[in-house]
């Protein structure tokens, strides 16, 4: 038995049931979604840093001219000024997203990851626009992320598309569902779909800095079925976390999910954002080198390579052009501990910012590795080449590993000549 022998039926249609789960800040590419579709799948893209993701594609230059704007300020620690302007996010976010629904040509459909944790330093008002913006712009499904907001439904209400575009979040706990449940139950629009996303996973995880070792998938997907049983709910549920080959998916799929999402297996595909030097550094990453702290200024724990550069960071805070991170009212605690350090630094020492880091910064010149704890097994999925380089697969071959393969197998890319 295989993934194959399964099908997810979601808004009326039907796919395979692999999901790219979403990797801001443009690690999962239009692209990397764009190969799930194709193959009957469901790829995911992400909004995190729209501005700088389309200023990098379409060379516009919303990031400069945001910079510029507020570039009194850079060296004030209150960013409570800094707003961004929305028709111009509005205007990124189509950009963005027409230009990757109009590639589609499979079977399968393009979600959005909205990490609703990314506050813009006016949360409700930017998350309003993001959501209303891609339902615009045509993406077939929202996937709510980090941050869950019980109000998130009542901002899209009146968009044409609520009622058909396909929603779901992203849980970790029943607690978290039955919240959200309550008010989608008042909207009657419940979620199509449930992530269930375990503590193996890679980027943000949603659970406590300490706790996250004592929960396990298996449990909490277990949980979320039996509630949704409990309640008369008929919502597939998509466990996320360490599914690292066909037959673990088929394990879950066996259980009634309604299909599994993955990513640290995608990340590194030729198509990811990641640069292909740091595709090595997680090819050669061992298991100790895999980390969870509190470095996200987001307040929730991270998973990443212990060397990411981003650790080591003590840059000037980057909120003129970015401020992603910024909490309503300019807060961010990297600004917090940056100044704290200046404030407490010795005469003739190097600057050294503990605990935080600035998180903008860091995705968007991918120097924060985030990833999966089974990306210590990365190297079982592909050949090494002369000279030691890891072979980068297609994210075609991985998808098909794990559409095809059963009894734990993982089917080797084909060897690639080095030139
Ligand atoms: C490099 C990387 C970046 C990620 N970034 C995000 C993100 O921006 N938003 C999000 O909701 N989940 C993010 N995730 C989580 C994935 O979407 C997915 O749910 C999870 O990693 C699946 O588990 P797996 O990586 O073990 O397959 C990220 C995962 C990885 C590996």
């Amino acid at each position: 038995m295989n993934v194959d022998n399964f099908r997810l039926q979601l808004g009326g249609k039907e796919y395979v049931p692999i999901i790219i789960g979403g990797m801001g800040v443009n690690i999962s590419t239009t692209e990397l979604a764009l190969s799930a579709e194709r193959l009957g799948g469901i790829g995911h893209i992400s909004d995190a840093l729209v501005t700088y993701v389309c200023d990098r594609i379409f060379k516009t230059s919303y990031v400069s001219r945001k910079r510029k704007q507020y570039a009194a300020h850079s060296d004030n620690p209150d960013k409570s000024a800094e707003l961004f302007d929305l028709e111009e996010i509005a205007e990124a976010q189509k950009k963005y997203i027409e230009h990757t629904i109009s590639q589609k040509s499979g079977k399968g459909a393009i979600f959005l990851n909205c990490m609703e944790k990314l506050t813009m330093n006016s949360s409700v008002e930017t998350l309003k626009v993001r959501l209303n913006s891609a339902m615009d712009a045509g993406i077939d499904g929202l996937t709510l992320a980090a941050g869950l907001n019980l109000r998130t439904l009542d901002l899209i209400q009146d968009h044409p598309r609520f009622r058909d575009v396909q929603i779901g979040i992203i849980i970790s706990s029943v607690r978290a569902l039955a919240i959200f449940l309550k008010r989608a139950v008042r909207l009657n629009r419940l979620p199509d779909y449930i992530i269930v996303e375990g503590p193996l996973a890679g980027g943000h995880l949603g659970f406590g800095p300490g706790d996250w070792q004592s929960f396990d998938l298996q449990t909490i997907f277990t949980e979320v079925v039996e509630f949704l049983k409990k309640e008369g709910l008929n919502i597939p549920v998509i466990p996320a976390g360490g599914i690292f080959t066909g037959t673990d998916a088929v394990d879950y799929l066996k259980q009634g999910a309604g299909a599994v999402q993955v990513a640290t297996r995608f990340t590194i595909a030729k198509e990811a954002g990641l640069p292909s030097s740091v595709k090595q550094e997680y090819l050669n990453a061992e298991e100790k080198d895999i980390v969870v702290n509190m470095a996200s200024t987001t307040g929730y724990p991270m998973r990443m390579l212990v060397n990411s550069p981003t650790l080591r960071y003590a840059i000037k805070p980057n909120c003129e052009g970015l401020g992603y991170l910024l909490e309503n009212g300019g807060k961010c605690t990297y600004i917090d501990a940056y100044y704290q350090s200046i404030a407490e630094r010795k005469e003739g020492e190097p600057l050294v910012v503990k605990e935080k880091t600035c998180l903008c910064t860091g995705m968007a010149n991918y120097d924060c590795w985030t990833c999966g704890h089974t990306t210590y097994r990365l190297k079982e999925t592909t050949n090494r080449l002369e000279g030691g380089v890891w072979q980068l697969p297609d994210a075609k071959d991985i998808f098909l590993d794990y559409q095809f393969s059963s009894d734990h197998s993982i089917r080797l890319p084909e060897l690639e000549s080095v030139s």
